[in-house]
């Protein structure tokens, strides 16, 4: 384990298995479609492909940056596009892939400018989900993972950029980054 966690959340194993049951419920969800799914940048990027390459289902894949964060681990609330799709959204059902929902700003923010975008359906799939610190009421359509008010990184999360590689979710130590 890197020495920066306190302790693992979930394993590399644990995560694969989460991903598979994450892609069945896509495929029974989007059985014969042909839907979009987009990768939240950078945080989701890891469940992504795994997601996507789990599910039975053919996909067009699409991406868009958006940050919530400086460097901290405090969100600044107004989440910022940062890069936009290259695809359009309009008549296609979509699958936001998200790596948590935290305060649900980002959420909010997506599902506003997708649906505004004129798709058809709007799905929400989540790695973690934060439902303590929600502020905003959104929640995903289908979450892996519920923790509390901790901070987590590894498999795309990240503290400062940092992290994202670890193959596996630990919550980083309070020392870190506070
Ligand atoms: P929200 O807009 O507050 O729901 O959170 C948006 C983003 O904050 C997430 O997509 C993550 O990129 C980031 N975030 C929230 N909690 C954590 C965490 O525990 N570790 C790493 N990133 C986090
Ligand atoms: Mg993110």
């Amino acid at each position: 384990m890197n020495g920066d966690l306190e302790s693992i959340v979930l394993t590399e194993e644990q995560i694969g298995q989460k991903v598979k049951e994450a892609a069945a419920w896509l495929d029974a969800r989007f059985n014969g479609e042909y839907p979009l799914a987009i990768s939240v940048l950078k945080g989701s990027v890891m469940f992504f492909c795994d997601l996507v390459r789990a599910m039975k289902t053919p996909v067009q894949i699409d991406f868009m940056t958006v940050s919530s964060y400086g460097s901290g681990s405090k969100t600044t609330g107004v989440p910022k596009i940062v890069m936009d799709l290259a695809a359009s959204v309009e008549g296609r059902d979509v699958i936001l892939v998200e790596d948590i929902v935290d305060s649900g700003n980002t959420l909010v923010r997506m599902r506003d400018l997708i649906l505004g975008r004129g798709a058809k359906s709007f799905t929400v799939v989540a790695l973690m989900d934060k439902p303590s610190r929600r502020v905003v009421d959104v929640k995903a359509d289908y979450a892996c993972y519920e923790i509390g008010d901790e901070f987590i990184v590894g498999y795309g999360l990240d503290y400062a950029q940092k992290y994202r590689t670890l193959p596996y979710i630990g919550i980083l130590k309070r020392e870190i980054y506070e």
